[in-house]
């Protein structure tokens, strides 16, 4: 019998487990056929993240390595939504996981169809809306850097489906609380946070604008997490710069009720495998049986 339970409850899902890849920074299926992964083991599996239309991407260099972090300037390249509901979310189902579906717009009636969209495939747990994208009615600011853009979006959004709505927060703002907390006023049931923080790399003379992620940023996330945990009553999955056991102790500590791993899976593509085994062994080891038990145990500083 297996006394072991690490499942989580975050806004309506119920994940085996708290932890998932970040978007963007993962392939299930190249995981699957590759490195022959369990992907059933996984807390989740969230997608790239999806348009409305196919798009392209960015011309190359798109990463560019930090002393520690990388610099992602991709530009969203993606199938697009039908795309991805008919040639990827068949093979992600097959896990028994729920599937999240990171949500990119750049208006915000291309939030509102793809919500209404993937609010009619049975694959889809829930979705991750992504408002750090420019709002090209809106001068290009990202929808989520202004509270009131932010809120429309996510109301829009709450009510074309009945998806567990998960808001993923930009840290490029002069102050989050404000943000996370209207975004939750509007509906959503999770914070994601954060995203990637703007920064910028040289090539051939000319400055790139992108997005810096990996230890680099670990504690701004989390010391974002620790002022928004504090504003808000919904779960937050907190990500940025996660690669060791320690630190997804180091998220669970600032109020994390959830992890995702992104760029550590670029340096080590078993990194999620290994990091489930760590949790499971650290809870062996210790006499842990739940997740409560595990928070419990680092709060009174013997992690
Ligand atoms: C190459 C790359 C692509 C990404 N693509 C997306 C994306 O499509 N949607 C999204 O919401 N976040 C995207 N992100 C942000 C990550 O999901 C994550 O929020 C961020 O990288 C911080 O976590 P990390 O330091 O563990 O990578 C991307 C990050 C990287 C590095």
């Amino acid at each position: 019998m297996n006394l072991l339970d690490l499942s989580v409850n975050i806004g309506g899902l119920k994940l085996k487990n708290p932890i998932m890849n970040a978007s963007g920074c993962f392939d299930p299926e190249q995981m699957y056929r590759v490195q022959g992964m369990d992907l059933s083991r996984l807390g989740a599996i969230v997608t790239k993240g999806t348009t409305l239309e196919p798009r392209p991407g960015n011309p190359q260099p798109r990463i560019w390595e930090t002393p520690s972090g990388m610099i992602n300037f991709i530009g969203l390249e993606n199938p697009g939504v039908e795309a991805l509901i008919n040639d990827k979310l068949p093979f992600m189902s097959q896990f028994g996981i729920p599937i999240i579906v990171n949500v990119s717009g750049f208006t915000l009636n291309e939030y509102v169809q793809m919500a209404q969209r993937l609010d009619e495939v049975s694959y889809v747990s829930g979705l991750e809306i992504n408002i750090s994208c420019p709002n090209v009615e809106g001068g290009r600011i990202p929808f989520g850097s202004d509270v009131q853009i932010a809120a429309n979006v996510v109301r829009a959004v709450r009510q074309a489906t009945k998806l567990p709505l998960i808001v993923k927060l930009t840290p490029n703002v002069t102050d989050i609380v404000p943000i996370a907390k209207a975004v939750v006023e509007a509906g959503a049931d999770v914070i994601s946070m954060i995203n990637t923080v703007r920064s910028v790399f040289d090539h051939k003379g000319k400055i790139v604008q992108g997005g810096l992620s990996g230890p680099a940023i670990k504690p701004i996330a989390r010391c974002l997490i620790n002022q928004v945990v504090q504003a808000v009553s919904v779960p937050i999955i907190g990500m940025g710069g996660i690669s060791t056991l320690q630190d997804i102790f180091e998220f669970f500590q600032v109020g994390a009720s959830a992890v995702a791993i992104g760029t550590a899976n670029f340096r080590n593509p078993l990194v999620l495998m290994e990091l489930l085994d760590q949790l499971e062994k650290y809870c062996l080891e210790h006499g842990l049986a739940n997740i409560d038990q595990v928070k419990a145990k680092i709060k009174g500083g013997k992690a």
